[in-house]
């Protein structure tokens, strides 16, 4: 059972060995968090990314890192759901890229993860609904990763995790 933390910051700055990103199914980069981790790694992970895509929503890949600090060696794309009321197995689909994104970490032996908010920006999934998904799926897919670090960019979206962290599971 991995130790998750919620912590409050930029994604590109976190020292763990495997970093998730918002992405969408070109894998090519785009805005938000994915456009943050682009740039940090420089235009070689758009490149290893094209290679891999289309990355259909709740799949996730790994990339090297490239230009992002040591000790972040992976990259690890993920394509969260586009939000659309509720009733096109967003849910479903947004729980898919936690587990996929493990799955991917174990595969790569990465022992410690960040992940961001996925869906919860341009892709509008309600970050309520999200957080908990997130600690949920979590909590709940078998892992060899044992540090899991839910980065919040903002203040709104730092006490959602918090809170769904604090709730029983
Ligand atoms: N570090 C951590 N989190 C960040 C950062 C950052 N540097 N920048 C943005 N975020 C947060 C946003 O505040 C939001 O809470 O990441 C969360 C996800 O928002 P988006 O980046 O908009 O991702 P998403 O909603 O999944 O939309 C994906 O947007 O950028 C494009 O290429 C991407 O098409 C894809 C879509």
């Amino acid at each position: 059972m991995p130790e998750i933390e919620v912590v409050q910051g930029d994604i590109t700055q976190e020292n763990v060995d495997a970093i998730v990103t918002a992405a969408n199914e070109s894998l090519m980069g785009g805005g938000g968090v994915d456009g943050a981790i682009h740039r940090a790694a420089g235009p070689r992970l758009a490149q290893a990314g094209a290679a891999l895509a289309p990355c259909l929503p709740g799949d996730a890949v790994a990339t090297p890192a490239f230009d992002l600090h040591p000790p972040v060696r992976h990259v690890i794309h993920t394509v969260g759901p586009i939000w659309a009321g509720g009733g096109d197995g967003e849910a479903e689909t947004l729980a898919s890229c936690y587990r996929r994104s493990l799955a991917v970490a174990d595969g790569i032996g990465a022992n410690s993860v960040a992940f961001p908010a996925i869906s919860t920006g341009v892709y509008g999934y309600p970050p309520e609904q999200a957080a908990t998904i997130a600690v949920t799926t979590l909590r709940a897919t078998p892992t060899a990763v044992e540090r899991i670090r839910l980065v919040a960019f903002d203040d709104a979206t730092y006490t959602l995790l918090r809170t769904a962290l604090a709730a029983p599971g």
